[in-house]
């Protein structure tokens, strides 16, 4: 039993979890090791000219594709900054155009660590319009505000798989960018799940209704199990190896879809089978 009556004078020991990353103070102490892959142990890259060659494609690669999802998603969201159903959505429209705008710079922020090579992905990227874009769901319209919905609950939601995956990777300069993106993704998700809810459970009071709702979760699954790409790419064992990806494409969809499921099913949508209506498998 505990001893109430005698204050201890010992400094409390952090939990083990913790013991590593907070210092005295409360600051955070940056992982600078490889956690997991070939080189696990030793000191994370931190500059681009360190890098592998394969890992320096690799990245500038996984680079291109996130800023172009960014840049392309504020395309797709843009004419509803001023005809979203209400006031409130309007502003969280307004602050998702704003957060994926930074994403994007953040991604080419890293971009141009690699030099001319970067700089010129990024003045392509500058230059790619709708329907130009890498992956099919960002080359989609938001014809109705149910798009809006079903695409920041299942499209932002696989970006943020992606980003979990980056999370404490062997690139110092991409493992730090992925606090404050995924804390922002959290918004544009929960935002996402309360549209298609709302739809549901108020209808045309709100916006829409269940029926309009189901049919853009139909419209927008299929393209978001195609994002996590081929279940066996040699290129997603190859991250692991490196030390960038925590989870192979498939490990990464099966998790996406675990998660899913019983968050629509819990006010009455249901998601199609995962091989309907599928392009890359
Ligand atoms: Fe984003
Ligand atoms: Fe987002």
């Amino acid at each position: 039993m505990t001893d109430l009556g005698t204050p201890s004078t010992a400094s409390p020991t952090p939990p083990p979890a913790l013991a590593k990353t907070l210092k005295e103070g409360g600051t955070i102490e940056p992982v600078r090791e490889i956690l997991w892959g070939t080189a696990a142990g030793a000191r994370k890259y931190e500059t681009a000219e360190e890098l592998p060659a394969d890992m320096r494609r690799l990245i500038v690669r996984l680079m291109v594709v996130q800023a172009d999802t960014e840049f392309a998603s504020i395309q797709q969201h843009r004419s509803w900054l001023d005809h979203a159903p209400t006031l409130e959505d309007r502003w969280i429209e307004a602050r998702i155009v704003a957060d994926e705008a930074r994403h994007g710079l953040q991604a080419c922020r890293i971009l141009r660590d690699f030099g001319e090579e970067g700089q010129k992905y990024i003045d392509e990227l500058l230059l790619r319009r709708e329907g130009q874009h890498k992956l099919d769901a960002f080359n989609m319209t938001f014809d109705r505000w149910s798009d809006v919905g079903a695409f920041t609950c299942l499209i932002d939601r696989v970006g943020v798989y992606q980003l979990r995956a980056f999370q404490e990777c062997s690139y110092g300069p991409l493992a730090r960018a992925m606090p404050l993106m995924l804390s922002e993704e959290q918004l544009h998700l929960n935002f996402g799940l309360n549209v298609l809810k709302r739809m549901v459970r108020e209808g045309p009071r709100y916006s829409g209704d269940a029926a309009e709702a189901q049919a853009a979760v139909n419209k927008w699954y299929p393209r978001a199990l195609d994002m996590f790409g081929h279940s066996n790419s040699d290129t997603s064992r190859r991250a692991i190896e490196l030390g960038l990806k925590r989870w192979t494409n498939e490990e990464a969809r099966e998790m996406y879809i675990r998660e899913l499921s019983p968050l629509l099913h819990n006010f009455g949508l249901e998601l199609p089978d995962p091989g309907f209506d599928r392009r890359i498998l």
